[in-house]
This record gives C-alpha cells, structure tokens and sequence, in this order.
C-alpha cells in the first residue's frame, strides 16, 4: 500500500469510479460515467488535511488496485467516515480487509480519532462480510434507503470505536507499518 497520493494516480481513480460495480457500491446518487470534472473532486478530497486517502497497489508490481480513505465528520466529536474500494478482478482474495484494517489503525492511532462510521448498501455481501471480519459492529439500518437494480434496499450503518480497536488489535499489536 502506497499512502501517499501521486497525481499520476487520478487517472487510476477514475478508471476504478467508472467501474459500474465499484460505483454502484459506493454511489447513493445516479451510476453515470464521471468526467475529468470529477478527477478534480478526487484531487480535492485526496488533499484533505481532515483525513487519510490511501492507494491500495499490488506490492509485487505497484499495480493500481483501489483507494481506501477516511474524512473526519466534524473535529468536536473525532468521527470519521470510511470507504474502501477495489477494482472488481482484486475482489475476495482479501486485500479490502487488509486494506481498511491498516486505515482504521491509521485512523486512531495516528490521527487520534474517536470513531470510524460507514454505510453500506444490503445487497452488498461481500463489504458488509469484510467489515463484520475486521470488528465493526452494525449500529443502525436506513430502510430502502438505496434504490439499486430495479428495487429498494438498506443501508446498514456500522462502527468502529477507539477501545473496540484497541481491544480487537492494538492490545494485541496485531498492525504493523509497511512503507515502501
Ligand atoms: C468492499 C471490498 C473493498 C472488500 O474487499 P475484498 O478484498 O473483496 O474483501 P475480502 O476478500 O477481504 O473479504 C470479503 C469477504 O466477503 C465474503 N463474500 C463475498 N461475497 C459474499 C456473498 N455474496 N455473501 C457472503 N459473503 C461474501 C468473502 O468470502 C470474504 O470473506 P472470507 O474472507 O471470510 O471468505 C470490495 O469488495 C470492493 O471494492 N467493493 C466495491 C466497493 C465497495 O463495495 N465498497 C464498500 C462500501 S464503503
């Protein structure tokens, strides 16, 4: 994993958005081809000072393989928001789990926050098994919040706190850093 961001990444980034199956894991507007104008939206969102925006690659080859970031929802409370992404051939070989682990680690170790809260759609198995696996705990269900492939779903809201993890792995100091 590469956590800092190249701007020879952007073109990447927006290859893995006009993924149909990433983006309408991620997206809860319309699945529609992004533009060059959202790339400038990433550059933004990558330079945010409140929060970590990884890129995930293949540590063999530096292949691109997706993003993995945290924005801090407002400083008074230190609660973030995390998405994680792959491209879909990188899917169930585990690099998501082990992705978001090394961010949430990132998260409170590093920036000190709080919590770590996402959203995840029902239909979406696979995410909502990795982030099961990884310790977080479902706190809330938006019902049929999420209008996807012709019906209404979930969104299955879910946290990590700052003593589940030290509980689950930094007693253990079961995370290590690995800068390239
Ligand atoms: C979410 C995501 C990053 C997970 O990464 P990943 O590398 O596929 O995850 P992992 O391989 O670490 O774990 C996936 C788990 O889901 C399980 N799984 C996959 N499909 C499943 C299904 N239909 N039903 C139940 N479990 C399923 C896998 O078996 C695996 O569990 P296991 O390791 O116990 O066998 C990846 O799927 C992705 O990029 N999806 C698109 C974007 C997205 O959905 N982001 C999440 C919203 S923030």
């Amino acid at each position: 994993m590469d956590p800092s961001f190249r701007e020879s990444d952007l073109r990447d980034i927006l290859d893995l958005w006009n993924e149909p199956l990433v983006q309408q894991s991620l997206a809860i507007d319309n699945v529609v081809p992004r533009s060059l104008k959202f790339a400038e939206q990433i550059r933004e969102w990558s330079s945010n000072p409140c929060g970590i925006y990884v890129i995930i690659t293949l540590k063999d080859t530096d292949e691109f393989m997706g993003t993995c970031n945290i924005w801090m929802n407002g400083v008074k409370n230190c609660d973030s928001f995390l998405t994680v992404a792959l491209l879909p051939k990188f899917w169930n070989k585990g690099y998501g789990t082990e992705s978001t682990r090394f961010v949430v680690d990132r998260a409170f170790r590093w920036l000190g926050l709080h919590r770590v809260s996402l959203g995840v759609f029902e239909s979406n198995k696979g995410a909502f098994a990795s982030f099961k696996k990884i310790g977080f705990v479902v706190e809330g269900i938006k019902r049929k919040a999420n209008w996807s492939d012709g019906k209404w779903e979930d969104i299955i809201d879910m946290s990590m706190l700052e003593e589940d993890w030290a509980t689950l792995y930094w007693k253990k100091n079961l995370i290590t850093l690995h800068f390239k």
